[in-house]
């Protein structure tokens, strides 16, 4: 027995990786294009782990994916492959559209096939579990009640209308193939392996090195944090207990704002790597320098969890002063990870959004 899961070099995909082969004996079959998000060296603790088996490929190849399918005969299918982070679809939309939705849909119409050609009994346990995002609900007033499920869809930047496009896709393969689906629509997560162009890791990453903290706009914007294993027991369960055709908020109830989130890493950071006394600046505060709004920007995400909790029975188990603390410490022992993401494509991102 196999499952494939798509995207797992990314950041959410290796922890699940990491995360499944800590909990089970089965075959992962991990298809990721490698793209700039894509780092094989998060997987390195699998090294001689037999259970893992990697294949460099593009969710939009239909030859590829046929040929995975044939040869690996997974049980289920999970979709974290997409084209991820915001800023980049606003300067560069083209790769969102290409694999959130036309890869979704191949990687949909090859699963269909697939499924179709399976026995009775496997067709009836097969799993395809789609990982979206709370950003296809648009942004929330400051009083709104959290997103629902039942939620409009109101996506208002190029990657959430492309996650919203590729939850679609995913809901009418069930309605029209009664292909066996799951979808979730999580916060935002942090943790380990994070790409260091997102909030947190960017954050820390420029404090160590003493640069300054951009923040877009007021900094008020409110995002709900997930620490990224609680994202990934959550798909777990939602994989062995979700029900088919059914869609899942995850959440972790950690509505911040970004300069709070800004506040509480630097003050981390002044309590495990302290400012030496001959240092520039007295505070890691003093280098939070507010900047142009990113465009279009959300004012505000949260998640209702309620149904996974009381259906599935999922509750997160960090807390976000937990999960935080636990983050920073990643990130401080793992120093040598960071500088090989820095000397790669990243440098010539930073420079074209920041300058
Ligand atoms: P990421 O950008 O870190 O990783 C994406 C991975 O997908 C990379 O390894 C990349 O190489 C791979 N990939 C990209 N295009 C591909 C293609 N055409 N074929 C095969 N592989 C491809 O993203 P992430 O933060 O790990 O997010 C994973 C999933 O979770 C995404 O679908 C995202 O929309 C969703 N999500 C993310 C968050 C978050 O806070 N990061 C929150 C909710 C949902
Ligand atoms: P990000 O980590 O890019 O995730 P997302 O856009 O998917 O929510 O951004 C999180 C929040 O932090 C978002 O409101 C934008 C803001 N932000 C900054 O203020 N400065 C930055 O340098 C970055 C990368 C993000």
């Amino acid at each position: 027995m196999a499952i494939l899961v798509t995207g797992g070099a990314g950041f959410i995909g290796s922890n699940f990786v990491i995360d499944w082969l800590n909990h089970h004996d089965e075959d992962i079959i991990n298809l990721d294009k490698l793209t700039y998000a894509g780092n094989l060296n998060n997987l390195n603790s699998l090294e001689n782990n037999k259970n893992h088996i990697f294949i460099e490929g593009d969710i939009g190849n239909s030859d590829t994916i046929k040929e995975c399918l044939s040869e690996h005969k997974p049980r289920a299918i999970l979709n974290f492959a997409a084209e991820s982070h915001v800023d980049r679809s606003i300067h560069g939309p083209e790769s969102f559209m290409q694999t959130n939705i036309i890869g979704t849909s191949c990687l949909l119409d090859c699963t269909k096939n697939y499924w179709q050609s399976l026995p009775k009994k496997e067709q009836t346990d097969f799993r395809f579990l789609h990982v979206s995002t709370d950003e296809v609900y648009g942004s929330l007033s400051a009083d709104a009640p959290a997103f629902l499920e039942t939620n409009r869809y109101e996506p208002n930047n190029p990657y959430s209308a492309s996650k919203a496009s590729s939850d679609h896709l995913v809901r009418a393969y069930n309605h029209t193939y009664g292909l066996p689906v799951l979808t979730t629509n999580c916060s935002n997560n942090y943790g380990p392996y994070q790409f260091p162009e997102k909030l947190i890791p960017l954050t820390i990453h420029n404090a160590l090195a003493h640069k300054a903290l951009s923040i877009y706009g007021d900094g008020l914007q409110i995002r709900d944090w997930l620490y990224v294993s609680d994202h990934c027991s959550a798909i777990r369960a939602v994989l062995e207990r979700g029900i088919i055709g059914e869609v899942y908020n995850i959440g972790g109830l950690n509505e911040k704002t970004n300069i709070e989130i800004a506040y509480i890493l630097c003050d981390i950071l002044e309590e495990l790597r302290p400012l030496s006394s001959g240092s520039k600046i007295k505070s890691y505060r003093d280098l939070i320098s507010f900047v142009k709004d990113r465009p279009g920007h959300d004012r505000r995400y949260a998640i209702n969890a309620s149904k996974i909790e009381t259906e599935l029975n999922w509750r997160p188990k960090e807390t976000f002063d937990s999960g935080i603390r636990k983050t920073v410490k990643w990130y401080l022992n793992n120093a040598e990870w960071v500088d090989q993401v820095i000397s790669g494509e990243y440098r010539q991102w930073i420079t074209r959004q920041y300058s």
